[in-house]
């Protein structure tokens, strides 16, 4: 998978070279490649933005820098999908990592102050591009950069072998189960006075399992009201509605 991400602090992307997305990247799974937005800046001072029309606080980032950046980047014939982070895009949860991780090419064009003109994510879905505007949640950045770290780590790990163990990535929180995570222990059983639950140690994997799944289901009601709200209610049993 190709991966493009254009900022004018670029040294923010410095820590996709480290753990699993830095492992990927050096054996290939992921061709990462972070750009200086003011490289495609024309005047002596690399200016990227200016004052908004119809007037207001801050500064706008300029669609015409933007624009032969993402012609660079974006790749031809409108194959590419174009990712805006922004505080006023659609939630990113892990339904859209899922789909980035299919894409063979993504580009995450990085704003800063007020944003991007709205013309540039105009102009890249007339050229045949998808355009996603994602916010990470609801409270504001000072830039796109930090949700950009967030997507790339939640989609880069879906890439087939990137975690070492898919295991892993069946039984998580957001999941298809649709429910948080349990809780999880390892070693000492006994620490601190704190005891490791029992029915862990067992080695019963019915019971272990059942123990599981009431404790997501206890987790989620409590902490995510909202998700247990989505859930499918035919698609639970009968020891699911006694918790
Ligand atoms: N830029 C500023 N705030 C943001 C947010 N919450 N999500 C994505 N990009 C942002």
């Amino acid at each position: 998978m190709r991966v493009d991400v254009v900022s004018i602090f670029p040294d923010y992307l410095a820590a996709l070279d480290l753990s699993l997305v830095g492992k990927a990247r050096r054996t290939g799974l992921l061709d990462l490649r972070v750009h200086d937005l003011r490289g495609w800046a024309t005047d002596r001072h690399r200016t990227v933005d200016d004052t908004p029309f119809g007037g207001g606080a801050g500064m706008v980032m300029r669609p015409d820098v933007w624009g032969r950046a993402l012609d660079d980047v974006l790749p031809a014939g409108g194959a590419g999908h174009l990712v805006v982070p922004t505080p006023s895009g659609e939630v990113f949860t892990q339904r859209h990592a899922e789909r980035l991780a299919l894409e063979a090419h993504v580009v995450i064009a990085c704003g800063r102050y007020e944003g991007i003109d709205a013309r540039v994510a105009e102009r890249a879905r007339a050229a045949g591009h998808r355009v996603s505007e994602l916010s990470i949640g609801d409270y504001v950045l000072n830039g796109g950069e930090v949700a950009a770290l967030v997507m790339i780590e939640a989609f880069g790990r879906l890439l087939p072998g990137v975690v070492g163990n898919p295991h892993s990535l069946v039984e998580e929180s957001h999941g298809a189960a649709g429910l948080l995570e349990y809780p999880v222990y390892t070693k000492p059983p006994a620490w601190e006075g704190l005891e490791v639950p029992e029915v862990l140690l067992s080695g019963h994997h019915a019971r272990i399992e059942r123990w599981r799944r009431d404790r997501a289901l206890e987790r989620t009601a409590a902490r995510r009201p909202d998700m247990v709200a989505a859930l499918d209610v035919a698609a639970l049993d009968k020891a699911d509605l006694a918790v």
